[in-house]
């Protein structure tokens, strides 16, 4: 009976840390899986940062992107019970994530978080850059 009730509890610890990692709080953390990482990473956005492009971006982000629903006006990101979006004014997380993992993250969306995919569903691949190119902008404000 103690074995039976020792392997419960085991089983239970399991079940919470798997949850854990399905969430995984660390935001500076790589999205893409691992063997994809390091081809991702290379991609570079085949758009140049124009004011053009990056009011393009903005719009999306406003309108049909959808994203301000729960990146909210400043970038920060509304409370969302779970997992919270991710504060894109955060200087370390702006630098350590590519362009390529952010249009990874876009056409996939996050496994375990809130994050739908939006490119190929809501938006284009180049409305997608677009709103990268728009993201840059809340870097260290
Ligand atoms: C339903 C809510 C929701 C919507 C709509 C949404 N996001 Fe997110 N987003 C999230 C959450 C939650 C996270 C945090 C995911 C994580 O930590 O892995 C996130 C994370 C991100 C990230 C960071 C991923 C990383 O690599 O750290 C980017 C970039 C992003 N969103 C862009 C967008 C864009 C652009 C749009 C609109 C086209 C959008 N999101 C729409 C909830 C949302």
């Amino acid at each position: 009976m103690r074995l039976f009730k020792y392997s419960i509890f085991i089983l239970l610890i399991l079940f919470f840390a798997k949850g854990a990692i399905a969430f995984h709080p660390d935001i500076y953390q790589p999205r893409v899986p691992e063997e994809l990482l390091e081809v991702v990473q290379e991609i570079e956005s085949p758009y140049e940062a124009t004011p053009e492009i990056i009011e393009a971006g903005r719009k999306i982000y406003f309108g049909k992107g959808l994203c301000v629903t729960c990146h909210s006006n400043n970038g920060k990101g509304v409370r969302l019970p779970g997992h919270s979006p991710r504060n894109f004014t955060d200087k370390k997380w702006q630098e350590v994530r590519s362009d390529g993992e952010l249009m990874w993250i876009l056409k996939n969306g996050s496994p375990g978080t809130g994050m739908p995919k939006r490119v190929g569903q809501v938006i284009s691949e180049e409305e997608g850059w677009n709103v990268i190119h728009f993201i840059r902008t809340f870097n260290g404000k």
